[in-house]
């Protein structure tokens, strides 16, 4: 029986729906803070546990009978690396066999990224627990990009703080299919970080490029400084966190925490992961 967490969020849910094509329905449990947050889910043929990272409870009721675990990284800014600790602990209290973690890509005590400070605290929590386990070092989605090119379009210059550094942008859902791939049969994936990352990287002059050629008009990449990324963001409205947690993504970037490719994605899901330039093009033109 394999528990995936976060099932009522992106990563979670499409990873289900991969899952499903490869696992019977009755083989997969998901857990959802409510049950109307379940109900789609519950729909497939899919086990529903109520729960949440907090409660302790809950999550070793959802962990009964659970051999394989995906650990999905909690979405809240504070609190986050608590939330897993909870998570693996209950695992453990459990005697589920395998847990696999969607983590951030060369996770690090060090990153700029705030997030990626967290996801290296779990790690080291899980591979603690003595429980096996298959890392998933997810790079930064795609699907998270548009958020980051502001309204282009009108200005044809994308402001933002990347230096000339490059980063590797990869479709969420090609990370989703990893994760069924490993979660389907774990024994094969035992004790490995993965590097998930579709094949290149590119630095933001390198993106204004593909959007001028997609949108048939010049867009300019102007380098920004963080404080002024930041400052934009607290302008706009953005709580003071979330913008912090967002800056420390384009210092992070800045630094080239995410200027990496292999085709480690690629073996694992049996195709060429989508490359930037498709996904900017189906967004855009
Ligand atoms: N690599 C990247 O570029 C990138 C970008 C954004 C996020 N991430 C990370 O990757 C994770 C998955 O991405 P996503 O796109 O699937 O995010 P998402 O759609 O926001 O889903 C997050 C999931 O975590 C659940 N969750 C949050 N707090 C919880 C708690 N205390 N107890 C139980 N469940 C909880 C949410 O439940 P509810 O539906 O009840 O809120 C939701 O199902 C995110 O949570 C974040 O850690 C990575």
């Amino acid at each position: 029986m394999i528990l995936i967490t976060g099932a009522s969020g992106h990563l979670g849910s499409s990873t289900i729906d991969f899952l499903l094509k490869k696992v019977p329905a009755n083989n997969i449990r998901a857990l959802v803070r409510s049950e109307e947050k379940g109900a789609g889910l519950k729909a497939k043929g899919v086990d529903i546990a109520i729960g949440d990272y907090f409660n302790h409870e809950s999550l070793l009721a959802a962990m009964k009978g659970i051999d394989t675990l995906l650990l999905v990284s909690s979405s809240s800014i504070t609190g986050r690396h608590e939330q897993h600790a909870n998570v693996i602990r209950a695992a453990k209290e459990a005697g589920v066999k395998h847990i696999v973690y969607s983590s951030v890509l060369k996770s690090s005590a060090d990153s700029k990224f705030t997030a990626g400070i967290d996801h290296a605290k779990t790690e080291e929590d899980i591979k603690a627990s003595g429980i096996t386990y298959s890392i998933m070092g997810n790079t930064l989605y795609c699907d998270f990009l548009p958020m980051l090119l502001g309204n282009f379009k009108e200005t044809g210059t994308v402001y933002y703080s990347a230096g000339k550094a490059k980063v590797n942008f990869t479709l969420r859902n090609d990370m989703a299919e990893a994760n069924a791939v490993v979660l389907s049969n774990p024994s094969s994936h035992q004790n490995k970080v993965y590097n998930i990352t579709s094949a290149s990287a590119y630095s933001f002059s390198d993106i204004s490029g593909m959007l001028s050629e997609i949108v048939k008009q010049p867009v300019n990449y102007i380098e920004i400084s963080l404080e002024d990324l930041n400052n934009g963001m607290l302008q706009h409205g953005l709580p003071a966190d979330v913008a912090e947690m967002m800056t420390s993504i384009a210092a992070a970037i800045k630094a080239g925490e995410f200027d990496y490719a292999d085709d480690t994605l690629e073996k694992l899901i049996g195709h060429k992961p989508l490359d930037l330039k498709d996904f900017l093009t189906a967004v855009y033109s």
